[in-house]
């Protein structure tokens, strides 16, 4: 399993870092087996594997869920779990609990955290001993007030970025997702940073790429962002599913390969 220590050396060698979101055992599996550098278990398990509409209805306990499944899929990979809207960023106290259970019942190498208002939360994870990546840019948790938008636009957004970026790797944070910002302001922070910095519609200049599962595999999802390429093609499985409803409609299925013998009637002449 690559160490946190191993994705630093990746930076330090301009070798990329690969993530992509996985949230059960079997995307887990097909993740590790592809030799993925590191997972997310991405709360946006709450639109690609809940149906919601956001990731806003997320909870820990759905978190913890499938976090566990992941990790036993995964044996091997370094594993992020997210940290659903409303369980840090309250009082100390209170976060840290979430943040502890969430490490400790999942297994996970580190838990991901959105904003940068989390400085306090950031730094006292670390120092209890928890690894925390932070996630600036576009944070999905606050879309009910920022949107599905490009952040970092203007230079006072731009400036603000790079200032937080710098405050959450100051606090501990071990690396940064960054989400949906100009490739030229994602290089710059990338460059600025010790610590590796994973873009999601961020350019290629990152240390690293995340997509989601779901979107790169059109798997059950309707909407691409622009910045999403399709790999693979999980819609299939739609055929898949109608040609078996064909094949029970009209007694096809099961034929003698899928059939046990009729040995007991045989035995009872
Ligand atoms: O929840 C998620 O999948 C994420 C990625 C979009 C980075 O946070």
């Amino acid at each position: 399993m690559k160490q946190l220590s191993n994705l630093f050396d990746m930076k330090l060698n301009n070798e990329k870092i690969s993530m992509v979101t996985a949230y059960d055992y079997p995307s887990a599996k097909q993740v590790e087996a592809a030799g993925i550098d590191t997972i997310l278990v991405g709360d946006s398990l709450g639109m690609t594997v809940l149906g919601y509409e956001s990731t806003v209805q997320v909870t820990l306990d759905d978190m913890i869920h499938h976090g566990k499944a992941v990790r036993r899929g995964a044996p091997n990979t370094f594993v992020v779990v997210d940290l659903p809207i409303g369980t840090v960023g309250v009082s100390d106290e209170r976060d840290l609990e979430h943040a502890l259970r969430l490490y400790q019942e999942t297994g996970a190498n580190a838990v991901k955290a959105e904003g940068a208002h989390l400085i306090s939360f950031i730094t006292k994870a670390a120092a209890m001993g928890i690894p925390v990546v932070s996630h600036l840019g576009l944070t999905p948790q606050s879309v009910g007030i920022m949107g599905y938008k490009m952040q970092g636009a203007t230079k006072a957004a731009a400036e603000q970025l790079i200032a937080d970026a710098e405050a959450v790797q100051e606090a501990g944070a071990v690396m940064l997702v960054l989400e949906a910002v100009p490739s030229d302001l994602a290089a710059l922070i990338s460059k600025r940073l010790a610590i590796p910095v994973i873009g999601i519609g961020a350019g290629k200049d990152t240390d690293g790429q995340v997509l989601v599962y779901h979107d790169m595999l059109n798997y059950g999802q309707e909407h691409r962002a622009k910045f999403v390429k399709q790999y693979g093609d999980f819609s299939t499985g739609v055929e898949a599913l109608h040609q078996y409803h064909e094949e029970v409609r009209g007694g096809s299925f099961p034929s003698e390969a899928y059939t046990y013998k009729k040995q007991v009637l045989e035995a009872l002449d």
